[in-house]
């Protein structure tokens, strides 16, 4: 479905990407993990169209969507969830959800979408009305995945969706990127907490100063003795 070509990425002189490669397969849930300025949120935004790439090619259901514009990245059907939620704090939890519908196609689909997102976070239906910045950290990240969900994408990028929150609720976002895996959307997942992405990733990719060092299915990269000292602490 996604498809990353020796992508590199520079600030300046700085280089954020260095020869990219990454696959992401329909209906999978994948994981880039990796240190803070690792390049993992430039990767996601490079996949939007938030960040013009200088070398290499990104494809999306076999068409190459690396010089459109993010808006019509997201009518293509890639939903992104930036990093640190980035909500209208100021508008209520309906109004929120409905900004995120902005880039829905098919307007019939809303009444839906509306429940899917509802359905998976409950909390939400019962805030409709509560101003988003005065949620709790948690309820704002349901409320930055469901916004993004409302333009229903086939690619959901999430970035680092546990960022600042306590782990019970940390593990209750993860069961709802499950939830939404199992419902069929595919997702891309950037995190820092690489126990819990690699829990729930069917296969993971390790981003280390812009490179992908490393990737594997859980299984695979447990049994790398430095994931496991640097990664997972055992
Ligand atoms: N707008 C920017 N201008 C210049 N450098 C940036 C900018 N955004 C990120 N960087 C740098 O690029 C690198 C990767 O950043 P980022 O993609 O945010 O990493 P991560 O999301 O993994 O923490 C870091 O060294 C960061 O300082
Ligand atoms: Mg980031």
């Amino acid at each position: 479905m996604l498809e990353l070509r020796k992508v590199y990425h520079y600030y300046g002189k700085a280089r954020a990407l260095e020869e990219v490669n990454l696959t992401v397969e329909e209906g999978s849930l994948d994981a880039v993990i990796g240190p803070n300025g690792a390049g993992k949120s430039t990767l996601l935004r490079a996949i939007s169209g938030l960040e013009e790439i200088d070398r290499g090619r990104i494809s999306f259901m076999g068409e190459r969507i690396d010089e459109l514009d993010p808006h019509e990245i997201a009518r293509k059907g890639i939903g992104h969830c930036p990093e640190r939620r980035r909500l209208f704090y100021d508008m209520s939890v309906m109004e929120n959800i409905e900004l995120g519908a902005y880039a829905l196609q098919d307007k019939s689909k809303y009444p839906e979408l509306l429940d899917f997102v509802f359905d998976i976070f409950p909390r939400l239906d019962e805030r409709r009305k509560q101003r988003a910045g005065t949620l709790s950290g948690g309820e704002q990240q349901m409320l930055a995945i469901a916004r993004a969900l409302m333009s229903n994408p086939k690619l959901l990028l999430l970035d680092e969706p546990s960022l600042g929150l306590a782990p019970k609720i940390k593990t209750r976002i993860f069961e709802a990127v499950e939830q939404i895996k199992h419902e069929g959307t595919t997702t891309l997942l950037v995190e820092q907490d690489a126990v819990l992405a690699m829990e729930v990733a069917d296969y993971i990719y390790v981003l280390e100063e812009g490179k992908i060092e490393m990737s594997g299915t859980k299984e695979q990269l447990e049994r790398e003795p430095r994931i496991k000292k640097v990664y997972l602490g055992i």
